[in-house]
């Protein structure tokens, strides 16, 4: 087993510091997508006579798209620049499994940089064929990066009969392959249907005119209606044991499902009902507004999918601490960090030995998903627990919440967690007795024995 040199985040845990550049990055490249197709259509408009739909290509929504795709393309580079950091043997196992698909995806997407660019350099001066012709090739090479990322992401929470030993094509098209491939492009005109209301309102029209292009550009939301539909799919491909914490095993799991769907509804109503069918004008605080809810969607609804997959972040073959359910044994039997060759950033904090391999074992088996008193502090969570109960939880992990992977060390690895947490506890003292764990921890250990959690049967 490898060790990757890790980084600590202090109190923001690590899912936390890419969940955030993620969702940022999601959001913009769906807009992007959606720009493209939005963007190709009201050119053809524009092309039949519509003065107004070509001020719109040429004047604003370029520059948007410019924008989204710059920004884009640059968080696009801090998700590679985080995930290196915080899973590194995660992106290894991807890369080494899609490594031709992923470099299939980069050439796509390099090409709608190259078309987008050109575009927005070139655009007024271009013929309308060579127009056209350039604005299809960004829309559609940019929806062919998202085909192709899909597959690998869809692949962490669903491999499927990959995991038979089926392929590399079974695990790209895996069971969540198609649901979210529709659910993003769904999305992605959506987001650009409520950009161009925004960018619309923006524009030097009177009031009439500007009407007459938000109708057309609320059109691209419609797939908002889709949406339902898709998330159900998805819940319906989803392991039985994610599905289970969605709809109610995991009280925060609920709650974002909730808010991505309730913001999703209020986006949806308003533009099926208000724009669509009313044909209701929509000024500029109205529309940033829903795209802020759009937003809050989307942020949840990634919060959702990232949550999903836990304990793992490649289902039943990594768990999120980068260690493979085959290695929990060996852990189990040799301790979880006599192959951790990093010291801590802050080793002269700790009074005794026990303390600094409680920080270590910490690092290496909980910090992936747990600060020690920030996100998801364990300092919060163990609060008012007693020694034993800190023994029997830590001992039995994968049995304390199914979405934590089994204990992947011996017992005395869990005396100086145990250790650790009592001493942070009691404000870091200068002087703190070692301890030897109880003969109890080693049979916790065993009866909670070495696999996840049995799945949970949907309520
Ligand atoms: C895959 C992610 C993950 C890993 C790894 C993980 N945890 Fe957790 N843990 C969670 C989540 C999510 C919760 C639920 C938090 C909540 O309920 O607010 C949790 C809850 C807990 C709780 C509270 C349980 C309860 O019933 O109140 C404790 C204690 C805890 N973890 C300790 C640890 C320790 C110690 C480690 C390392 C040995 C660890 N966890 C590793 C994700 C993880």
């Amino acid at each position: 087993m490898t060790s990757y040199p890790v980084n600590e985040f202090g109190p923001l845990m690590k899912g936390l510091v890419i969940g955030g550049v993620g969702i940022l990055h999601v959001f913009l490249a769906q807009f992007a997508i959606g720009g493209g197709v939005l963007l190709f259509a009201m050119e053809r408009r524009a092309q039949r006579g519509d003065a107004d739909a070509r001020r719109f290509v040429d004047g604003y929504f370029k520059i948007l798209v410019l924008v989204s795709f710059v920004l884009g393309a640059l968080t696009g580079v801090a998700m590679w620049f985080t995930t290196i950091q915080v899973g590194a043997r995660t992106i290894g196992l991807m890369i080494d499994e899609f490594h031709w698909l992923w470099a299939t995806e980069w050439v796509w997407f390099s090409l709608e940089v190259v078309a987008g660019y050109a575009f927005y350099r070139f655009g007024p001066t271009l013929s309308d064929r060579a127009r056209i012709r350039l604005l299809g090739l960004y829309a559609v090479s940019s929806w062919m990066s998202l085909f192709w990322i899909n597959g690998i992401l869809s692949w962490q929470l669903t491999p499927g009969r990959w995991l038979e030993g089926a392929g590399m094509w079974a695990g790209f098209f895996n069971p969540s392959f198609f649901p979210s491939l529709l659910f993003r492009t769904a999305v992605a005109l959506t987001l650009a249907g409520l950009v161009s209301c925004v960018i619309i309102n923006t524009m030097d029209l009177d009031r009439a005119r500007k009407q007459a292009l938000i109708s057309r550009a609320a059109k691209f939301a419609t797939p908002i209606a889709l949406m339902p539909l898709l998330a159900l799919w998805f819940l319906a491909v989803i392991p039985a044991d994610s599905r289970a914490w969605l709809l109610g095993g995991s009280m925060p799991m609920l709650m974002f499902v909730g808010v991505a769907a309730g913001a999703s509804t209020l986006i949806g109503g308003y533009v099926i009902v208000g724009l669509v069918v009313k044909r209701l004008y929509i000024n500029a605080a109205t529309a940033l507004l829903l795209l802020a809810l759009a937003f809050g969607a989307t942020a949840a609804g990634e919060f959702v999918r990232e949550g999903a997959r836990k304990p793992y972040t490649v289902r039943g073959v990594l768990y999120s601490t980068s260690i493979t359910p085959a290695e929990v044994a060996g852990l189990r039997a040799r301790g979880a960090v006599v192959d951790d060759p990093y010291p801590l950033r802050d080793q002269h904090r700790y009074p005794n030995d026990q303390l600094v391999r409680g920080a270590k074992v910490f690092r290496s088996l909980c910090d992936a998903c747990h600060t020690m008193a920030g996100a998801n502090g364990v300092q919060h969570l163990v609060a008012t627990w007693t020694d034993d109960q800190l023994r029997l939880n830590i001992a039995k992990l994968q049995r304390t919440k199914g979405f934590m992977p089994p204990f992947a060390g011996n017992a005395e690895d869990v005396e100086a967690i145990v250790q650790l947490l009592k001493w942070e506890r009691a404000r870091a003292p200068a002087i703190w007795p070692m301890t030897t764990p109880p003969a109890q921890v080693q049979t916790w250990l065993d009866e909670a024995g070495i696999h996840p959690a049995p799945p949970l049967e949907a309520p």
